[in-house]
């Protein structure tokens, strides 16, 4: 049963783990692994997968295959294979990958904007402009990111309000969707809601998105946060596998696992099986010869194993 007003029926995951996922491997992984993943993903009932990054390959060498990835995929009904792109660079090769969707990335940081893009706040916006009309104007719908709207690697705290002028920018610049980024996973419930509160003041609740890293512990409570104020999109990636290359000590996003199974337990629908998912992250983890880190992926991986051995 759902058990608040604003809490919405429905949640769509936009699944970033080959993206925000794999960017920050210090080993390379290949696009036949990316490629086995993002088909476990679309199996379990996954709709959206932001698979590339049409980036600087000095910059993310990790993203240099986008292309190889997305041919390899090619299109499937329903669901929407999106890439991030920094600039037209970015965007062209996108393009001609066949990507459904794009993402622009933005910050509420002045340093982080530097560091990750090599630019202003204001330059990147400016840069962006033209990249959203081309991409508007080749039937590409354009997300847009605000990252460090939780607190900066660099500057520390950041004041909801700086945020919600970004993301109106952008808004207003022609993303139909605003992606908010808890780059360095600082943030706490109390803080996400007065940081909705504040978008909310300029663009509806319905084209803002929650993006969580995980890196304190308290992503998941984030998106309960972000749910009761009425959020019905968010950003997740599967194993909780990630971290941003120019944001230092910054983990993984929040387990799609566990937000898949906290939707369940709210009575939210999402469309995912969980099941299926818990598959694709271990498929994720023994290629990265690591644990996973969602709680609830090592829960069924648990019960699985009683199952099997009749406990
Ligand atoms: P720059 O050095 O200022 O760019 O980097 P430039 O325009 O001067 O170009 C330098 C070189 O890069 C040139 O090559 C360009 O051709 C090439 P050269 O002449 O030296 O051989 N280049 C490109 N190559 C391929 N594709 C392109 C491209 N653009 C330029 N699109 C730039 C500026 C934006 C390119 C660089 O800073 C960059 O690629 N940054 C990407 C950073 C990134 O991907 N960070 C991780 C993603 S953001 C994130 O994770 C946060 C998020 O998850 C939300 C959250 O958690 O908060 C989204
Ligand atoms: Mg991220």
């Amino acid at each position: 049963m759902r058990d608040a007003a604003l809490m919405p029926a429905r949640v769509c995951i936009v699944e970033v783990g080959p993206r925000d996922g794999l960017q920050n491997e210090p080993s390379p992984v290949s696009a036949e692994v990316k490629v086995g993943l993002i088909e476990r993903l679309i199996d379990a009932g996954v709709t959206y997968v932001e698979a590339a990054s049409f980036d600087s390959p000095k910059w993310v060498p990790q993203m240099a295959d986008g292309a190889d990835v997305l041919a390899r995929i090619g299109r499937r009904e329903g669901v929407t294979l999106a890439a991030l792109v920094p600039n037209m660079k970015g965007l062209e090769a996108a393009l001609q990958a066949g990507v459904e969707e794009v993402a622009v990335f933005a910050a509420a940081s002045e340093t982080f904007s530097q560091k990750n893009i090599n630019c202003s706040i204001d330059e990147s916006l400016a840069r962006f402009a033209p990249v959203i009309a081309a991409a508007r104007e080749a039937d590409v719908r354009v997300r847009g990111y605000v990252s460090c709207v939780l607190g900066c690697p660099f500057e520390g705290a950041i004041d909801p309000h700086a945020v919600a002028r970004v993301a109106r920018r952008l808004f207003e610049m022609g993303c139909y969707e605003i992606s908010l980024g808890d780059t360095i996973g600082a943030g706490t419930p109390h803080k996400t809601k007065a940081l909705i509160d504040a978008c909310m003041e300029s663009i509806p609740v319905t084209a803002l998105a929650g993006h969580f890293h995980d890196t304190w512990g308290m992503a998941i409570a984030n998106v309960a946060a972000a749910l009761a104020r009425g959020v019905a999109t968010f950003d997740s990636s599967v194993s909780g596998i990630g971290g941003c290359p120019y944001s230092p000590g910054a983990t993984g996003n929040v387990a799609t696992e566990d937000v898949v199974y906290l939707c369940e337990g709210m009575g939210i629908e999402t469309g995912i099986d969980l099941y299926k998912l818990a598959d694709a992250g271990a498929f994720i983890s023994q290629a990265l010869k690591r644990e996973t880190s969602s709680r609830v992926a090592r829960a069924i991986e648990g019960k699985r194993h009683r199952e099997t051995c009749g406990t």
